[in-house]
């Protein structure tokens, strides 16, 4: 459902991805791992439209992004906004709307949904994420870890196809990882699609069916979690697993 055709994507000079093929299928769970500035959060926001790239295509459900930003992909660019869905390592929330209010925002303004049809879906959504009692708080009322639930259910309020998260559970105290990591471990086993930046190598592990190694902008491994974790074969997946055990 989302291929990755020879990407290749540039700053400068300096390619940061460099020809990175790729296919993700409906209802996998997928994480990607491996050193800092390996590529990973640049081929998220390539997947999702929020950077344009100088090589190779993208295909999302049917639509296919190029080269060429906005002005090239203008109508692909807004279909896809609404078939994937992002959730990064800080939240982000409106200060100023409740934990319903977020999660409304996106159905009521982009898909035209009802204020009512909208909160009564929200209500579902923080039911699945362990919220109910929190629909009224503000964002500042809520510990990081509820925060970080309630960005997911705002993500999940679009009927993504698929869902991005970026490492949603570095930037937690501790004591909360645990609850975020429960919620997509939930998502998962509904059979949500989701590609997922990590350096929880025991969720990577236990829940993601298939790992990726990126490093210096190259995918170096690919293969069933339990395979790429416990059998690395390349020398730098190896280093890198050594230093996160
Ligand atoms: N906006 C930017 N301008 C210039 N270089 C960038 C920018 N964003 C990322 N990079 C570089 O691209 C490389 C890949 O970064 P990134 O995708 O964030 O890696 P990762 O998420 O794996 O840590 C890094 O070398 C980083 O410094
Ligand atoms: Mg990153």
């Amino acid at each position: 459902m989302i291929e990755v055709k020879n990407l290749k994507k540039v700053y400068g000079d300096r390619a940061v991805i460099s020809g990175v093929s790729v296919s993700f299928e409906k209802g996998k769970v997928v994480a990607l791992i491996g050193p800092s500035g390996g590529g990973k959060s640049t081929l998220l926001r390539c997947i999702n439209g929020l950077e344009d790239f100088q090589g190779g295509e993208i295909h999302v459900g049917g639509e296919v992004l190029h080269p060429g930003g906005y002005a090239k992909n203008k109508r692909a660019l807004l279909a896809l906004r609404q078939r994937v869905g992002m959730v990064f390592q800080t939240w982000n929330l409106f200060a100023h709307r409740t934990a319903t209010g977020n999660i409304i925002e996106a159905p009521v303004h982009v898909k035209g949904l009802s204020v009512e049809a909208a909160t009564k879906r929200a209500r579902e959504l923080l039911e699945r994420v362990g919220l109910s009692h929190r629909a009224d708080a503000y964002p500042h009322e809520m510990s990081g870890g509820e925060q970080q639930r309630v960005a997911i259910a705002r993500a999940l309020a679009m009927d993504p196809e698929a869902l991005l998260l970026d490492e949603p559970t570095s930037a937690l105290d501790p004591e909360r990882v645990g609850e975020v990591l429960d919620v997509m471990r939930a998502l998962a086993n509904d059979g949500l699609t989701m590609l997922v930046v990590t350096h929880e190598m025991k969720f990577a592990r236990e829940v993601s069916h298939r790992t990726l190694v990126l490093h210096g902008g190259a995918i170096i491994e690919d293969g069933p979690s339990h395979d790429v974790i416990e059998r690395p074969t390349h020398e730098r997946t190896k280093a890198f697993l050594g230093h996160t055990r």
